[in-house]
C-alpha cells in the first residue's frame, strides 16, 4: 500500500534521541529545556515569527490558543465545521461554544462572508484553518475581526511551509497553532506549537502550558501539563532542517499528478491561489455531482489496488453526536465536499512511477 502519509525518519532522528536519553534531561519542570528552547527559537524563525512555545500537541496549543483568546463559558467562537475534530473541541474544552459556519468550495477553508454573518455579541474570536496545507483567505478575515474587536486563532496544522501573500501563514493571526503528529509535513511523533508577535500572549501561554507556574509551586493561573518533551524537541531540530526537502518533494509530486489528471472531466483538482503557497499536505480531489456512495466506491478501489486514498473529512464536526446542539449557519458547502473530496498521497516518500500509478488508477476508475 502507498500509505497517505507517512513519517520520513532517519539515522539523524535517532541520534538525537539517543543523545538525550544519554544527556539525562529528558523534560524541564517550567516547561522548557534546552532542546525545547532551541525548537522554538528555529521554529520562530522558520515562521517569522517573535514567539514560539512548543507543546505537546497540536490539540493543547488550540486549546491554549482559545483559554488565552479570553474565550470562556457562554462565549462564542466561530469556525468551520469542515476540519478536524480537534479544532472544534478546544472550544468546548474551554468552556465556549463553537459556531460553525461555511467554507469556500474551491479552497475548503472558512468564508469570510459566512464569518462575518455569524458574529453576535457574545463572539470572542474566529478559527481559520489551513485545510489541507492550502492557505485560508486571512486578509479579510483579519479585517472584519478587528472590526468587531475579536481575536484570530489559525489552526495550521497541516501547513508548516505554507505561505500566504509573501509571508508564512500565521503572520495576520494573533496566534497559530501548529502540529507535529506523525503523519504532518514535518514530525515529532506528538508535539505541537504555538507562535505569535503578541508578547503578552506568549507570557500567558507559557504560563498555561505549565500549570500557570512561573516559579516551582506557585500557580498564577489555571494550566495543564501541555510541556513537549526534549526527545521530541530533539526530533523535530533535525525535521527543520529536511523540511524544505519535503515540502519540495511533496509540491512536484502534487504539481505531476495534477499535470496528469488536468482536463479530466467531473474531478476538480486543488489549485493554488493566487496570492498563496500550499504545504501540499494533502493532496485533495473532489468527484463532481457524485453521491457518498459513489466517492465512497472510488475510494475502496483504489485502495484494492494498492493506493492508500482516505477521505478528509467524511463527516463535518457539526453532524456528530457530541456537536449537534452546537449553533450553525448554512452548511451547504461543508455538506457536499465531505461527500465528494478524497485525497491522494504525495508525501516525500512517495516515488514518481507511483504518482504515475495513482494517476493511471485515477483516471482508469472514473
Ligand atoms: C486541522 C488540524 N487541527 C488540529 C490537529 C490536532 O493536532 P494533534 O494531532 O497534534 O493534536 C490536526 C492534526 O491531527 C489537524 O489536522
Amino acid at each position: 500500500m502507498i500509505p497517505i502519509n507517512a513519517p520520513q525518519i532517519g539515522e539523524e532522528e535517532i541520534e538525537a534521541v539517543i543523545k538525550v536519553l544519554k544527556s539525562g534531561i529528558l523534560t524541564h519542570g517550567l516547561g522548557a529545556g534546552p532542546m525545547v528552547k532551541g525548537f522554538e527559537e528555529e521554529f520562530a524563525k522558520l515562521v517569522g515569527a517573535k514567539y514560539a512555545i512548543a507543546v505537546n500537541s497540536g490539540t493543547a496549543a488550540l486549546h491554549m490558543a482559545v483559554v488565552a483568546s479570553g474565550a470562556k463559558r457562554g462565549d462564542e467562537v466561530i469556525l468551520p465545521s469542515f476540519t478536524f475534530v480537534a479544532t472544534a473541541e478546544t472550544v468546548v474544552m474551554a468552556g465556549a461554544k463553537p459556531v460553525f459556519v461555511d467554507i469556500n468550495p474551491e479552497t475548503y477553508t472558512i468564508s469570510p462572508e459566512e464569518f462575518e454573518k455569524a458574529i453576535t455579541r457574545r463572539t470572542k474570536a474566529v478559527i481559520a484553518v489551513d485545510l489541507y496545507g492550502a492557505p485560508a483567505d486571512m486578509k479579510p478575515l483579519r479585517e472584519i475581526a478587528d472590526k468587531h474587536g475579536l481575536k484570530v486563532i489559525e489552526d495550521a496544522a497541516q501547513a508548516h511551509g505554507a505561505m500566504y501573500n509573501g509571508k508564512p501563514v500565521g503572520a495576520y493571526a494573533d496566534v497559530a497553532c501548529w502540529s507535529f503528529y506523525a503523519s504532518k509535513n514535518m514530525t515529532t511523533g506528538e508535539g505541537g506549537m504555538i507562535t505569535t508577535n503578541d508578547s503578552e500572549l506568549a507570557e500567558k501561554l507559557r504560563l498555561i502550558r505549565c500549570h500557570g507556574e512561573k516559579q516551582k509551586y506557585m500557580s498564577t493561573l489555571v494550566g495543564h501539563n501541555y510541556r513537549m518533551p526534549e526527545i521530541e524537541a530533539a526530533i523535530g531540530l533535525v525535521q527543520l532542517k529536511k523540511l524544505p526537502g519535503f515540502l519540495a518533494k511533496r509540491r512536484e509530486n502534487a504539481e505531476r499528478l495534477t499535470a496528469k489528471l488536468w482536463g479530466t472531466e467531473n474531478l476538480q483538482l486543488p489549485k493554488e491561489q493566487p496570492n498563496c503557497r500550499n504545504s501540499w499536505y494533502l493532496y485533495t480531489v473532489r468527484l463532481k455531482e457524485a453521491s457518498r456512495y459513489k466517492r465512497d466506491a472510488v475510494v475502496e478501489q483504489l485502495r484494492g489496488k494498492g493506493i492508500g486514498a482516505e477521505v478528509y473529512y467524511p463527516w463535518p464536526i457539526h453532524s456528530m453526536p457530541p456537536y449537534r446542539k452546537f449553533k450553525r449557519l448554512n452548511l451547504t458547502e461543508t455538506e457536499k465536499a465531505s461527500e465528494q473530496v478524497f485525497s491522494l498521497p504525495v508525501h516525500p516518500g512517495v516515488e514518481t512511477d507511483q504518482v504515475d500509478f495513482v494517476a493511471e488508477t485515477v483516471l482508469s476508475l472514473i
